[in-house]
């Protein structure tokens, strides 16, 4: 499947997307807000090939596509709605881009495009998400798309480690339909 936004295109991942989803997790801007096995080789590959397995799953549960620039080619991150493991009607939104193109509006546009998707085809009621708390472009990213924020909690090992705390994201479809027009 692809997905069509004004500067950016989502199309499911490759084999050949693996070298530059390493590059794009071992920037250090990155990695700051994930655990350090996100930077080898071996969960790039993983990563893809787990999407390249669920893009091939029928029914299909979850979607996690490559966000690219349709002129250049290039990968500039990857975004998805993932049903599996949740309630009827849930799924979890996940999103990560290429720190070189942060401050860009690449991630909104992503982000908007597979919410629609999700809300819209896959009539969704609730898409959560979780981050560092203490990463203030999610808080940004996160509040200008209309997510809610609950509590912080105690999160991952990797994030207690580093002082961290996590904060789960919400929006409901009511939301969504509300902040669209
Ligand atoms: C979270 C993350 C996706 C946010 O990316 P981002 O580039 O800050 O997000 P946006 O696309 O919304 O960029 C908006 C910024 O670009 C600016 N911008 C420029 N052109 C724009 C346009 N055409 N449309 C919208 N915003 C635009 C906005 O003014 C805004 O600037 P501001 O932050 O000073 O207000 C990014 O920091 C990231 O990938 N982090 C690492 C991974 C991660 O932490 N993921 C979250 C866990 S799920």
């Amino acid at each position: 499947m692809e997905l069509k936004g004004e500067r950016i295109l989502l199309r499911e991942f490759v084999d050949a997307d693996v070298g530059a989803l390493l590059r794009i997790h071992a920037d250090s801007r990155v990695l700051r807000y994930y655990a350090l096995e996100l930077a080898t080789r071996e969960h790039a590959r993983m990563l893809v090939d787990r999407f390249i397995n669920w893009a091939n799953e029928n029914p299909r549960d979850n979607f996690q596509l490559a966000i690219v620039d349709p002129g250049a080619k290039s990968l500039l991150g990857s975004c998805g709605v993932r049903r599996k493991g949740c309630r009827d009607g849930q799924a979890e939104f996940g999103i990560g881009i290429d720190a070189n193109w942060w401050g860009r509006g690449v991630a909104s546009e992503a982000a908007k495009l597979i919410l629609r998707f999700g809300f819209t085809e896959l009539d969704l009621r609730e898409i959560r998400g979780v981050a560092v708390s203490e990463n203030e472009a999610v808080k940004k990213f996160a509040g200008r798309l209309g997510f809610v924020s609950g509590v912080p909690r105690q999160g991952e090992p990797w994030m207690l480690e580093r002082g961290w705390s996590a904060t789960d994201w919400v929006m409901t479809c009511e939301m969504w339909e509300k902040q669209a027009g």
